[in-house]
């Protein structure tokens, strides 16, 4: 039996996920494997070095979306995703994490096998029951909506399947299969090693804070961008803070007249520089999801600058602590660090490089069964 797979890339925090699913989804002959990247991201910085850092093969189909208010990217990533179906005809369609791409392609998708006679594609999420219960952030929607169009889901940690059985999900339909990014950060570490950024960037290991920070809650309000970077300012009188400045975090320092000029900015890294940086950093300071990860797969301390977090494991038993934007908060954590002061913590089950083949074998002896 031929099976044909399509994966769904979209923006810069699929590629690392994605990455081992393809490489892993290529070993079985049975199954055909597509890639299709919508182009939710396409600089450079954000899109093209991850292909060719994580030696992603080139997308079989790129949907060329772009930029776009959040109805406009969904609405243009289904019209487009849809003519993929219509042409290929899959047997299932993995999508990866939290983005407008994961959440337009699943829904695609479900609308496109209404009324068929076989039910086909059958809908993979990886990543799958992560909860922040914070309707405001576009990603909880795409999450939740995302997890009630899947016919197999799969979690990276304990809270993913306590949340998906209280929405009324069938447990058969849950696999509890560990954190694929962590795949990735396994099998490129050592790459990752002989990256050159520190130098180049004139910084020592274990000397400098890493920080990133782009969530609309966090920087698309006047406010409260001022608010955190006085925190961060202050900080950076204490240590050297390395921010990789991301494109809508860009935008608001523009549209706000902000400049800042205790932190020491840079462009957004590719993946291996941004490992160098997060792994020989004395501490890193976030709202991104997966840095909360793989800090804690690092074992490095992190200061997750939200009040909430879908991935409460890298809290219970990681490294991570939530600081809020409260600047007092931030500052007062950063220093226990700076004083030596650290959260330990101990990697979750199933962060073990091996998740992707988990993930592959499953979907492989679904597909055997159903068709
Ligand atoms: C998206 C994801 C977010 C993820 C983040 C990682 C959604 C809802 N959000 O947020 O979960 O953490 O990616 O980066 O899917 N832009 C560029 N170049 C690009 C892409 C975007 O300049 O290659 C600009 C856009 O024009 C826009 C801003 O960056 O002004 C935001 O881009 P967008 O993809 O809408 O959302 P992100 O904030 O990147």
């Amino acid at each position: 039996m031929h099976y044909r797979a399509v994966i769904v890339i979209g923006a810069r925090p699929n590629f690392m996920k994605a990455a081992p699913i393809t490489t892993q989804l290529k070993r079985y002959d049975d199954i055909e494997t597509i890639l299709v990247h919508t182009g939710q991201h396409y600089d450079k910085e954000l899109s093209k070095v991850f292909f060719d850092d994580l030696n992603l093969p080139k997308p079989d189909y790129y949907l060329g979306i772009g930029s776009g208010s959040h109805s406009e990217q969904c609405g243009q990533i289904m019209i487009e995703f849809e003519k993929i179906l219509q042409e290929l005809d899959p047997d299932v369609v993995l999508v990866v994490g939290d983005v407008n791409s994961t959440l337009a392609c699943a829904l695609a998708t479900a609308k496109f096998r209404c009324g068929r006679p076989r039910y086909s594609p059958v809908i993979a999420h990886v990543e799958a029951g992560l909860r922040s219960n914070d309707w405001r952030m576009p990603e909880e929607i795409n999450r939740r909506l995302t997890d009630a169009l899947a016919d197999l889901l799969f979690t990276t940690e304990p809270s993913g399947q306590d949340n998906l059985i209280k929405e009324g999900i069938s447990s058969d339909r849950i696999y509890h299969v560990g954190n694929v990014m962590i795949d990735s950060l396994l099998s490129f570490k050592a790459q990752a090693e002989k990256s050159l950024i520190l130098k180049q960037l004139n910084l020592k290991e274990n000397d400098y804070a890493l920080l990133t920070m782009h969530r609309p809650g966090n920087v698309d309000k006047k406010n409260d961008l001022i608010n955190i970077l006085d925190g961060l300012e202050e900080i950076a009188r204490s240590i050297k803070v390395v921010f990789p400045v991301h494109p809508r975090t860009k935008k608001m320092f523009r549209q706000y007249g902000i400049e800042s000029h205790f932190l020491k900015t840079t462009q957004p890294l590719g993946y291996l520089d941004f490992m160098k940086m997060l792994t020989n950093a004395k501490f890193v300071m976030t709202d991104s999801g997966g840095i909360q990860e793989e800090a804690t797969a690092l074992n490095i301390p992190c200061l997750t600058l939200r009040e909430n977090t879908e991935r409460p494991v890298t809290v219970d038993q990681g490294t991570n602590i939530l600081v809020g934007k409260d600047r007092d908060v931030i500052v007062a954590q950063a220093m226990k660090i700076i004083k030596g002061v650290r959260k330990q913590g101990e990697i979750p089950e199933f962060w073990d490089g091996k998740t992707a083949q988990r993930i592959c074998k499953i979907v492989f002896n679904y597909l055997k069964v159903h068709n």
